[in-house]
């Protein structure tokens, strides 16, 4: 299969400072902007996300299929908050399960959407970054890992904007891969 139909695993995550990313199973911010970027770029992709994030979520994610990521062998959600809703049970079956719906539905991308464990697992698997960074010291419980960054580069000039009192930044990592990551630093 040639690179371009290669189904690409992004991840999307917005962080506050310290790389905080939730606080007792909300986001502890409130971005309209961000939210809009999230749908935006989701909208139309299968999802991978962990169960707590799952059922976190305050709203519907219409026009998208959602892999649930769990241990729990009889777990069903309580709400359906998607198009589709899939149970998985490790990061590895996600993503291959939303890969494929990707590749019968024609789509490129499956979007790797938190929480902590799940973004870290998926780094191996993961081909792009797509972070929003929240410009705010907030207390939190949940942490977007540590990157190396060695291991990624920017792939487009960060973008600042402005939401209320807010300041968002806007950033897309690229994978440095073996043979390319002395070119790109
Ligand atoms: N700022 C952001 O962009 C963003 C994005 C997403 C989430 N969040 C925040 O992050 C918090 C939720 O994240 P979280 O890290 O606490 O939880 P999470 O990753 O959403 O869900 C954790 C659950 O996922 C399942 N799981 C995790 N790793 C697994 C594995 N390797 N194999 C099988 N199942 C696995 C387990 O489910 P079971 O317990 O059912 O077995 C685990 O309890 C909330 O505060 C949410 O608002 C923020």
């Amino acid at each position: 299969m040639g690179i371009d139909n290669k189904v690409q695993v992004a991840q999307i995550v917005a962080v506050a400072n310290d790389n905080v990313i939730g606080y007792k199973n909300t986001i502890p911010w409130r971005s309209k902007v961000d939210l809009n970027f999230f749908k935006q770029a989701t909208m139309g992709f299968p999802l991978v996300m962990g169960r707590k994030t799952y059922e976190s979520l305050p709203g519907s994610l219409k026009g998208r299929v959602v892999y649930i990521v769990t241990r729990d062998k009889h777990y069903q959600p309580e709400k359906i908050k998607a198009d589709g809703v899939h149970v998985t049970h490790s990061v590895r079956e996600a993503i291959d399960a939303a890969k494929s719906w990707a590749i019968v539905a024609g789509v490129k991308v499956v979007w790797i959407c938190g929480g902590a464990d799940i973004y870290k697992a998926a780094l191996p698997f993961t081909d792009m970054i797509v972070k929003t960074t929240v410009d705010l010291d907030v207390f939190g419980d949940t942490y977007y890992p540590t990157l190396d960054e060695w291991d990624w580069y920017p792939q487009a000039p960060a973008e600042t904007v402005k939401d209320g009192d807010l300041t968002l930044t806007f950033e897309r990592f690229g994978k440095n891969r073996r043979e390319n990551k002395f070119f790109n630093k």
